[in-house]
């Protein structure tokens, strides 16, 4: 086969190919056997063996890229990604429709009700047709570029189906929406990709998927998800595509972030996903249409009633006003829009006895009561432990060993002890004492203010900084996902490592030799290589992962962000005084007391050394300079030419220091051009924009300007 001929298999075989995962994966009714498949994309890999020419980044073969990332790049969402208000109840979603109506008075209302799935909400970008970014929601204006991740979804298209709306007959009854006056009309034609879309929706991990995934971790003796929300999650957070692409992720789309232009734009909800449906994407598995508060009632009971038999979970359903202009005059409080709203279904309960309790001790030295649970199945999974909360709670709600209790279980939340069957009590249940001493080292125990507000004096806290379960909490910590992400740095291995000594500390772990790590329980030669793999390029996370995973007091994702953005390097973050650091947004007197008396402790400042020595990387990548104070502040400079007294360098050093930028190329943005002699195209191109030129010693002057 020659290179032309080859060229057009290859788009036959591409072409196949994409159909075939469509009708797999989106509309789960396969077209051809396995084995049909496998043949047809062997031959696809075959094809691209012999001419790599051939292979372009959409290729069904690219959706596993073979190199795990070092950390993800941060995207900008160019619309934010907001989230909803919630309502627990008929009456509030009475009061919710009574509120738009007045903002949309003698409007006739329709509204649509979605399944609210309960997994990671992210945004598609395709551009000219192609996906080519996918990123997280994040703190809904910036998240993380997981595309490599996203990619190995087959749900997800690598390149846009042509709008063929309507073409499909499931879709007729979308389209033609009961008065909606008109047929959304792309029907007939075969529509160009807009140039961007931007797709919102929700990765998810299959109930099913999620036992699997839990049993093979059980298995393996690492820590299992708590819920197919925290899987999905964790899933898109490896940094290698290849663990991402075992894990059976899927979506559901259901929304719009920035379009542009589209041939035509739909008006309405229900347009949009029959639009995204005909692009290729999976939209909810059912949609109501409703014109009154009791019509939306009854819609909330009939998805609570089929929801169990979707393959992805959900924790609510989702109302949303279906006329896009209407959503327009309605509007967005800073959060969220006014024009839709979540109905959160109640947490499920179930009863079972209370065998005992157990206290565990976490890494900020609190005693936590555990309920050790005769095991029940809840929402899901089977539940053999739930938290106690603390000492009051126990003694507020009189709860006994020995007792039937209620325990509840909503979506991410840690199962806990509501409630004890009063009716079921026998008179042989024994009142429960709380320890007096650390049950982990026997020190002694004191109620300290915690982490959290409104905890002072509620929680026991051992004393003992060097107790072995804080120092297991705190490497924990360290290796956990959203700080340092040190894979298999879990609980079985960190408990061996305190155990027989080898680890005391974060920096510890990375002194740590490979007959060491092997010779563990569980361990082998492959794991351990692979987790000291893991500890070596935990070296190169950015900043504020290490200041998260340090533990510091008050010092949560949020805020280590917050002074990765503010300070370039941890030293600076060090060396910072509490009115520097709360010069930083987001940072507030007790966080900065807290980084402050951190950094005070002897034994923190030897533990920053040795992380220095081991060469963790202490930079910040977020950081982003503040426009400075002087002369120039706000003002874009741009050097063209030899300037008689300066150089290059000596005369951006001044527009620097005196708070100027300088820029490489000029624009409309450019505020003055320093022009030498022998100035080329730049000086061309201010002139043809009519910036402003200044020779060297008009710069000089303004430099000097204190006005
Ligand atoms: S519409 C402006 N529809 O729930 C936000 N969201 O609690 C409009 N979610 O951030 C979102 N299923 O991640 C919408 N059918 C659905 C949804 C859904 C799940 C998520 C979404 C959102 C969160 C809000």
């Amino acid at each position: 086969m020659n290179f032309s001929e080859a060229q057009v298999r290859y788009a036959q075989l591409v072409e196949q190919i994409r159909r075939h995962d469509h009708a797999y994966y989106v509309r789960a009714q396969p077209t051809i056997s396995d084995r049909e498949y496998d043949r047809l994309y062997h031959e696809l890999l075959d094809l691209e063996k012999q001419f790599p020419a051939l292979i372009t980044p959409d290729s069904p073969s690219q959706r596993v890229s073979g190199q795990p990332l070092k950390e993800f790049k941060q995207v900008q969402h160019r619309l934010p990604m907001l989230s909803l208000d919630n309502t627990y109840s008929q009456e509030e979603v009475r009061d919710f429709v009574n509120r738009v109506q007045k903002l949309l008075p003698n409007e006739k209302l329709e509204w649509i009700v979605d399944p609210k799935v309960d997994g990671v909400a992210i945004n598609l970008r395709y551009e000219n047709g192609v996906f080519t970014c996918g990123s997280t929601r994040g703190d809904g204006t910036t998240g993380d570029d997981i595309t490599a991740n996203l990619k190995t979804i087959r749900s997800i298209p690598a390149r846009l189906r042509h709008g063929t709306a309507g073409l499909d007959a499931g879709k007729a009854s979308v389209l033609a929406s009961p008065d909606s006056g008109q047929l959304f009309e792309s029907q007939s034609s075969r529509e160009r990709s807009p140039s961007l879309l931007e797709v919102r929706g929700e990765a998810y991990l299959t109930k099913a998927g999620f036992e699997k995934l839990n049993a093979e971790r059980r298995s393996a003796g690492e820590e299992e998800f708590a819920n197919p929300r925290n899987a999905a999650a964790g899933s898109l957070k490896q940094l290698d595509p290849r663990i991402v692409a075992k894990r059976p992720l899927d979506i559901v789309v259901y929304g719009l972030g920035l379009v542009e232009g589209a041939a035509q734009m739909p008006q309405q909800h229900d347009q949009m996903l029959a639009w995204l449906k005909s692009f290729g994407f999976k939209t909810p598995d059912r949609t109501w249409h409703c014109r009154s508060a009791e019509e939306l009632v009854a819609a909330i009971d009939e998805l609570d009633r089929v929801r169990r038999s979707f393959a992805y979970e959900t924790d609510g359903a989702v109302i949303k006003l279906n006329s896009f202009a209407q959503r327009e005059v309605a509007g967005f409080t800073s959060k969220a829009p006014r024009w839709s709203i979540a109905y959160k279904y109640a947490a499920e309960q179930a009863e079972t006895l209370l065998k005992g309790i157990t206290v565990q001790v976490g890494r900020t030295g609190a005693l936590t009561p555990v309920a050790e649970l005769e095991p029940v199945f809840l929402a899901g999974s089977t539940i053999s432990r739930a938290t106690l909360h603390n000492e009051d709670y126990i003694r507020q709600k009189d709860i006994r060993i020995g007792d039937t209790v209620k325990i509840e279980k909503a979506g991410e939340v840690i199962p806990a002890v509501v409630d004890v069957v009063l009716t079921k009590r026998t008179g042989k249940e024994a009142t429960f004492r709380f320890p007096t001493t650390c049950p982990e080292c026997s020190s002694k125990v004191a109620r300290a203010p915690g982490i959290v507000e409104g905890d002072e004096g509620v929680v026991w806290r051992c004393l003992n900084s060097d107790c072995p379960a804080q120092v297991r909490g705190r490497i924990e910590h360290w290796c956990a996902r959203g700080a340092m992400d040190i894979e298999g740095g879990g609980e079985v291995l960190v408990r061996q490592l305190v155990q027989i000594g080898l680890v005391s500390d974060v920096a510890d772990l990375y002194r740590l030799k490979l007959p060491e790590v092997a010779g563990l329980e569980r361990m082998g030669e492959k794991s351990a290589r692979n987790f000291l793999e893991g500890v070596a390029a935990s070296k190169e996370r950015d900043l504020w992962r290490l200041l998260f995973g340090l533990g510091i007091l008050h010092v949560g994702a949020g805020v280590a962000k917050a002074l990765g953005r503010g300070f370039p390097t941890f030293d600076d973050v060090l060396a910072a005084s509490v009115d520097q650091l709360t010069d930083c947004e987001d940072v507030g007197e007790v966080i900065a007391q807290s980084v402050v008396q951190w950094h005070g402790d002897p034994r923190n400042r030897k533990l920053v050394e040795r992380l220095r020595a081991a060469g963790l990387n202490f930079n910040s990548q977020l950081y982003q300079p503040k426009a400075k104070a002087g002369p120039l502040a706000g003002r874009t400079f741009v050097l063209t030419g030899t300037l008689p007294k300066l150089t290059r360098e000596e005369a951006t050093a001044k527009i620097e220091a005196a708070g100027g930028k300088v820029s490489g190329s000029v624009s409309k943005k450019t505020d003055y051009v320093v022009a030498g002699t022998e100035a080329g195209s730049k000086l061309d191109k201010a002139q043809k924009l009519g910036v402003k030129i200044i020779d060297e010693a008009e710069l000089l002057r303004l430099c000097a300007d204190q006005n």
